[in-house]
């Protein structure tokens, strides 16, 4: 028998399949992947961010219509006061230098997560990438940076109250699209995959809501090993899955 043709980016093509139209992406294992090479965290943080350009890059190639990454979660804070800074610098050099490349390969850049608990220059930055490629019609790419699903929700569910307050909306106009549409994520489709590096099986507080379907596949990666490769072998296992959506015979989105 011929051996199987090498999984690399030019071998693999979706072949007719269904790509998710939504990919979640918690990038774990940047400190492990440092550690056992004896250098600092951060230099394993600074290998993961080449990482998230290649699997930026390669949601694109393949017409993914969205990606959001795990940057930094709100229970990130309580990490080392010298890791939180070095993960805070890495943000804003990633703003300052990726910005320009993104946008010349037509991505769209939103953040999700509580922007108002970020520094200034944080912030400043944030706006002009989002309104610098607010028209751009590829990948819609959503960096989770001060993420926390649970924050998330409460901010919806606050947002939805003073509406009610006001007499805007009534109490039986919430329904599940009425806080989609609270959501950090409002205007996205639901999570098709998440997918989580490094072996461990946790949701760790990431989409909750937006989730509730999705297909769940774990690898062994470190992230910063995480290559375009693996990526495909990700979405490999994920077209073998059967969604039901909670049906039984009749596949179909929920609603
Ligand atoms: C988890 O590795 C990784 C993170 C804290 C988030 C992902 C961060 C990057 C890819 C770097 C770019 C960051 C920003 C903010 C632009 P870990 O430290 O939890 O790894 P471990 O579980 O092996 O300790």
């Amino acid at each position: 028998m011929e051996p199987a043709p090498p999984s690399t980016a030019r071998a693999w093509s979706a072949g007719g399949r269904d790509l998710p139209r939504h990919v979640a992406i918690i990038m774990d294992g940047n400190g492990r992947w440092a550690s056992r090479r004896a250098l600092p965290r951060e230099m394993g943080h600074r290998e993961g961010v080449k990482s998230m350009r290649e699997i930026i890059r390669e949601s694109g190639r393949l017409g993914i219509e969205a990606l959001t990454l795990y940057a930094f979660s709100t229970e990130n804070w309580s990490r080392p006061r010298d890791e939180v800074g070095a993960l805070m610098s890495l943000m804003l050099d990633c703003f300052r230098g990726e910005i320009d490349e993104l946008n010349r390969v037509g991505v769209r850049v939103r953040v999700i997560g509580d922007v108002s608990g970020l520094p200034d220059a944080h912030r400043a930055e944030i706006a002009s990438a989002t309104a610098r490629t607010a028209r751009n019609t590829g990948l819609k790419l959503n960096l989770a940076l001060n993420y926390g699903g649970r924050d998330e929700l409460v901010r919806a569910a606050r947002s939805l109250a003073r509406d009610c307050a006001a007499g805007i909306i009534s109490p039986g106009d919430i329904d599940e699209p009425a806080l989609a549409a609270r959501l950090d994520t409002a205007g996205l489709p639901d999570v098709d995959l998440l997918l989580r590096t490094s072996g461990e099986s946790r949701l760790s507080n990431f989409l909750p809501f937006q989730s509730a379907y999705a297909e769940l596949v774990i690898v062994d990666a470190l992230w910063p090993d995480f290559t375009i490769d693996e990526y495909h072998k990700a979405l490999d296992e994920y077209f073998k899955r059967d969604r039901r959506f909670g049906g039984r015979n009749h596949p179909a989105r929920p609603g």
